[in-house]
């Protein structure tokens, strides 16, 4: 049941040393690229990274982005940025890493060569937004095929460096990363604000 699939679902940290098996994870982001995406463009595109010497760079990469950021912040924030911090690099203990990307779609900006910044912003949301909604159906499948997940956006404090570790091509966006496989821990329920707090019925 989707509701089921929906309320249960957790991000997972922490995996079994058990490989993903490609065919696998091809059926479920076959499935999960049914997404909408504007005017249907599927602006999309998958890495996907093995733990193995490209994954350690990427988690190195992480590590000093991170380490430069706790050197230029007062001395006051360090242990909760520190704290805070210690989840970014997580993603490394994965079996297996995907790396989303994203291409701004390019239709108004085409036909309007003012250059106007609510069509740049417009364009490049719609693409987000596209990949988040299959990055959504992909977690979901997965946790219903006994695979866990996670989102991971902290790690974009490296996003030249992954980008080009990753080898990126010009013009397309790293949206994050999302470790996949047989998770190792089976967290708490995580809590949610109350509906009628984050709903407001407009006259
Ligand atoms: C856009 C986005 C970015 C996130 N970034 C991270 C991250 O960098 N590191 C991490 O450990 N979890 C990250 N998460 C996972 C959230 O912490 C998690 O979804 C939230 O705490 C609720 O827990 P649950 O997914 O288990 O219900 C991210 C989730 C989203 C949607």
């Amino acid at each position: 049941m989707i509701e089921a699939l929906i309320r249960e679902r957790r991000s997972i940290r922490s995996f079994e040393e058990r490989p993903v098996d490609h065919a696998l994870l091809l059926e479920l982001l076959e499935l999960a690229t049914q997404a909408p995406s504007a005017s249907n463009k599927q602006p999309w595109r998958f890495f996907v990274v093995e733990r193995g010497p490209r994954l350690e760079r990427m988690r190195q990469a992480v590590a000093e982005a991170r380490a430069a950021l706790l050197q230029r912040i007062p001395e006051s924030s360090r242990e909760a940025v520190e704290a805070y911090g210690t989840y970014f690099t997580r993603f490394a203990e994965a079996p297996m890493v995907l790396a989303p990307i994203c291409r701004p779609l390019q239709i108004l900006s085409q036909l309007d060569p003012s250059g106007s910044p609510e069509i740049a912003r417009m364009e490049d949301t719609s693409a987000t937004i596209g990949t988040a909604l299959v990055l959504q159906n992909l977690q979901l499948l997965a946790h219903a095929r006994g695979l866990g997940t996670s989102l991971m956006t902290g790690p974009l404090l490296a996003e030249p460096a992954l980008k080009e570790i990753l080898e990126v091509p010009r013009g397309w966006n790293l949206v994050a990363l999302v470790p996949i496989g047989y998770p190792r821990e089976v967290p708490p329920p995580t809590g949610r604000k109350a509906v009628d707090h984050v709903v407001r019925f407009l006259p």
